[in-house]
């Protein structure tokens, strides 16, 4: 695919989303014409790190930046305080600055935590978003909400911290189960859903490519999608108004994951399931027909 480059316009908190397939060896490079640097601190989970750390670290060390790395656990129940108190001790005691850079390698769980202790370390770090999920790379890591989960319920404890850089590289989703695709799938629906019929359509007339994760219809669903995110994060970026537009579904999404128990279903089947119920539920009463609909 043509690499793409979109630009989330938040006045002098603007930043890029690069997106490009098979680009993550040139990471340093892009770090540094972002003016990130001289330092690094990658932040993973015990799934994504085995595969992909090694790999991500080298691309930072080829553009002139020290890398050091940490791995947190996988899964939802890693998006605790424990978590981030684990990469605060890990970067204090590594006599971290401002400068060092927190770089996220991951889904939107590792996003999440990462996103957070760069908010809070030293009053904030710089922060760079490197989605492995196909949900993480449409969804979590644009738009600056970070933060961990709290027994009374899921985000409760966080923080609003835009990245400085969002490098997408679609060659990540190759090792990433059919299960966790689909669950990234009903957040590219959910924006058809909520701001383009055309993409909607898109959308309907691929669905089959995008099942079977066709490099071009694939590259055109992230891409559209992170253009209407950025759009509406542009908008309205702490959720006064536009922006809640983002959260159609979640209503019911959050109720069905906090009924089955955090991290039993997948956010994005929630999801799925929840813009199902919300249509269902706006729709005018139908006068019963016979007893139909029961
Ligand atoms: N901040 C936001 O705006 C925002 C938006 C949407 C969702 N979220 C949050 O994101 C979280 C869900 O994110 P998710 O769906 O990415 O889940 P996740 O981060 O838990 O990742 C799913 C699983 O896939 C593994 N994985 C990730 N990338 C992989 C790869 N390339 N190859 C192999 N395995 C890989 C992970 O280790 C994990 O086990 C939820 O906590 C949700 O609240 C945040
Ligand atoms: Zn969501």
């Amino acid at each position: 695919m043509k690499p793409t480059t979109i630009q989330v316009e938040l006045g002098d908190r603007s930043y890029p989303i690069r997106i490009g397939e098979a680009w993550i060896d040139g990471l340093g490079v892009a770090l540094g014409e972002a003016g990130i640097g001289p330092s690094s601190l990658l932040v993973t989970d015990e799934s994504v790190g085995p595969i992909w750390a090694d790999r991500v670290a080298a691309g930072i060390r080829g553009g002139g930046l020290a890398v050091e790395s940490i791995q947190i656990a996988s899964g939802e129940r890693a998006k605790s305080l424990e978590s981030v108190r684990s990469i605060l001790d890990f970067a204090l005691e590594r006599r971290c600055d401002r400068t060092t850079a927190i770089v996220a390698l991951g889904g939107g769980v590792v996003g999440d935590v990462a996103g957070f202790a760069a908010a809070i370390l030293l009053r904030g770090v710089p922060l760079v978003q490197v989605p492995t999920t196909l949900l993480a790379m449409v969804d979590a890591s644009v738009g600056g909400k970070t933060g961990v989960n709290h027994p009374m319920g899921k985000n409760l404890i966080g923080a609003f911290k835009q990245p400085d850089l969002v490098a997408v590289d679609l060659a990540f989703l190759e090792t990433l189960s059919e299960a966790e695709y689909r669950s990234g799938l009903a957040e590219v629906v959910k924006y058809g859903a909520i701001a383009d019929a055309r993409f909607f359509e898109f959308i309907e007339a691929n669905a089959k490519a995008l099942l079977q994760r066709k490099p071009e219809p694939l590259a055109r669903a992230v891409a559209r999608s992170c253009e209407i995110k950025a759009q509406v994060v542009a908008a309205d970026e702490l959720e006064s108004g536009l922006r809640a537009i983002l959260n159609f579904g979640h209503t019911f999404a959050h109720a069905f994951e906090a009924t089955a128990g955090f991290g039993s279903i997948r956010h994005g089947e929630a999801v799925a399931m929840g813009m199902m119920a919300a249509c269902r539920s706006s729709r005018p009463p139908v006068k019963s027909i016979d007893g139909w609909p029961p």
